[in-house]
């Protein structure tokens, strides 16, 4: 029995994971470009365990109704966040969630749509499926979670060793929340609360780079 016990600690030992050194990750650099996102109207944060990145966004006020162009109707912003990461290590985005306050018209229907792209692959990026809400003219918490089919989760890049200890990725997040009407003379302005920020959340899985 003894013996069992030392080899299950043996085993169980050499298969241990690898814990990431979180104080090693960060978001080095942000910035943000976008007729959805003016200068200074995007927060970001990383949670502690650094899995998720949260976006806070001000100022996104599409808007529908006579007159109204495409331009008006879509709004758009490409969020650049340059992440820092010890070597030996590389990240996913699997999941994305939305969360705001809303009142919507009915017969409009408010498109979410996200993509990723890292820069260590730029021929590729990730959509992500779209997030839709359909108006009830109700004021309502809103929040839609949003999974990344697997083959579609891009892998950062993966250098095993660096001079610094550290690797760099820059991710492009590229958000557009779009305005359509099912029928016909449907207004919209004013959708999102005012003062209530519209908040995307992007999780991250952490995984060991393989050599
Ligand atoms: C984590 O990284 C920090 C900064 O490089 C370092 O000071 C610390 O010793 C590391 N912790 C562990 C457990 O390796
Ligand atoms: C992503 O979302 C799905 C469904 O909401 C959930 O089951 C899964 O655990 C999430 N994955 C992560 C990494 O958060
Ligand atoms: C919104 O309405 C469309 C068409 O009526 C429907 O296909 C879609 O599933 C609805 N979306 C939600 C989130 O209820």
């Amino acid at each position: 029995m003894r013996a069992f016990l030392h080899l299950f600690a043996f085993l169980s030992g050499a298969t241990a994971q690898a814990a990431l050194n979180t104080s090693e990750v960060s978001i080095v650099k942000a910035s943000h470009s976008g007729n959805g996102c003016p200068q200074g109207t995007v927060s970001t944060s990383f949670s502690a365990d650094r899995t998720t990145i949260t976006l806070g966004f001000d100022s996104v006020r599409p808007y529908i109704g006579p007159g109204t162009s495409s331009l008006t109707r879509s709004r758009n912003c490409a969020i650049n966040l340059q992440l820092n990461y010890p070597s030996g290590w590389n990240f996913v985005f699997t999941n994305v969630t939305w969360h705001g306050y809303f009142t919507l018209s009915e017969g409009i229907r408010a498109s979410f749509y996200t993509s990723f792209e890292l820069r260590s692959r730029d021929t590729q990026v990730a959509t992500v499926p779209v997030a839709t809400l359909n108006g009830t003219a109700k004021a309502a918490s809103v929040l839609f979670h949003e999974e990344l089919p697997v083959a579609d989760q891009l892998s950062s890049s993966c250098h095993p060793y660096s001079s610094s200890g550290l690797n760099s990725e820059t991710v492009t997040v590229r958000d557009r929340w779009a305005l359509t009407a099912t029928k016909t003379d449907v207004y919209q302005e004013e959708w999102m609360e005012e003062g209530a920020a519209l908040v995307q959340q992007l999780k991250l899985r952490w995984q060991e780079c393989k050599y």
